[in-house]
């Protein structure tokens, strides 16, 4: 699978743009502000129909304009598709080969895509949110339950919330623990299970873009040596005293040490960088041998934070993943993936759609 054609419409500074991309490298090149994230925002938005860099469609359409369009063209086993999506003013619409989609899952589908950009470092020294949705990410589309589980373990959650705000009395809010307590095992069950085959790529991957010794633990949101349902029924007094459910796989973490402690409190910014990068690519390599379908790897500005040895390094693991890889540079640096890369000057392909 690879994404062969993508149109956007007023999507950030483009009015109009078109790409034919290569079915391995492509480098967009330019200057600060000419548009490079935002050729890689557009491919997220066709993929997730939404951004990566914000919540709101608002920051993203065209300064006064209404409406967003982006359009994509993907072949698989030589077979082509299209994906659409229009968001704005007149809210959000999607399209697998002209039909339309309930729900953004057959975008997520039809295009899988990781992005690795000038905040990945996040994903070790930031907060536990987006290492679960990381492993969520994974669990989609190597499980296809799970998105099912997923969603009736939030709606039951938000339930349970919603009468501990209410301050109902406490036997109200224990109706739903049961219910609860079975979806969010189920969802702790598959973690744990990805997460044994995760953890020996992710080492190897580590391992040659650190060469650091790494230990990881999966930290399910409640103690290991309860059942779900007993930590709930301990813990109602927190929860009625903070008026939320403070335990369950909605506060998972993975926690990520080195011989001296947690990852982000003891390696640099450059090496959280590389460490985040190993656990991506190490999701990406897991996924396409389960799915046996190349995820797409959108990398922003690749070399930034990064000193040559290190970009040299990641470059080499992005390229083993044998994915379809779209980058972001300022120079149009043809040696970054070698020969046979496909090379978008931004300032020019704006140009000429005008
Ligand atoms: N909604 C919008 N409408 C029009 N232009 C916008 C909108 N949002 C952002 N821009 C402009 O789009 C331009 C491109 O931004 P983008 O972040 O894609 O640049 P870039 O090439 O990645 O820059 P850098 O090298 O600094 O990372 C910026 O000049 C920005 O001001
Ligand atoms: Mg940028």
């Amino acid at each position: 699978m690879y994404l062969s054609f993508l149109k956007a419409s007023n999507f950030r500074c483009f009015a109009d743009i078109e790409l034919e991309f290569n079915q391995r490298y492509n480098l967009v090149y330019g200057e600060n502000g000419s548009g490079k994230t935002s050729v890689l925002e557009a491919i997220s938005y066709l993929g997730r129909g939404r951004s990566f860099r914000t919540n709101n469609v608002s920051d993203v359409v065209k300064w006064d304009e209404e409406d967003l369009l982006v359009y994509g063209k993907i072949i698989s086993e030589g077979t082509e598709s299209s994906l659409g999506i229009i968001n704005g003013k007149s809210g959000l619409e999607s399209s697998v080969n002209g039909d339309h989609t309930r729900g953004l899952a057959g975008l997520a589908h039809s295009l899988p895509f990781q992005i690795i950009d000038p905040n990945t470092h996040n994903l070790i020294g930031g907060g536990p949110e987006a290492r679960r949705q990381y492993l969520d990410w994974i669990l989609f589309h190597v499980e296809p339950e799970y998105i099912d589980i997923w969603r009736k373990y939030k709606k039951t959650l938000k339930q349970r919330n919603i009468l501990l705000k209410s301050h109902k009395r406490r036997s109200e809010v224990q109706n739903w623990d049961h219910g609860l307590a079975q979806l969010g095992e189920k969802i702790s069950l598959m973690r744990d299970e990805i997460f044994v085959l995760l953890e020996p790529v992710l080492m190897d991957f580590a391992n040659e873009l650190l060469d650091m010794d790494i230990n990881l633990i999966i930290n399910r949101g409640w103690s290991r040596d309860l059942g779900f349902l007993k930590s709930l029924s301990g813990s109602i007094d927190q929860d009625i005293q903070y008026k939320s459910t403070q335990l369950g796989p909605h506060r998972a973490d993975i926690k990520v040490s080195l011989k001296m402690g947690a990852a982000k409190k003891h390696i640099s910014r450059g090496q959280q960088k590389l460490l985040a990068c190993a656990l991506i690519n190490a999701s990406i390599e897991l996924v396409q041998s389960h799915v046996d379908k190349p995820i797409l790897l959108l990398l922003d500005d690749p070399k930034a934070e990064l000193d040559n040895n290190s970009t040299k390094k990641l470059i080499k693991q992005v390229c083993s993943l044998n994915s379809q890889i779209i980058a972001t540079s300022i120079d149009p640096d043809e040696s970054l993936f070698g020969l046979g890369t496909k090379l978008f000057h931004v300032e020019q392909i704006i140009k000429k759609s005008n």
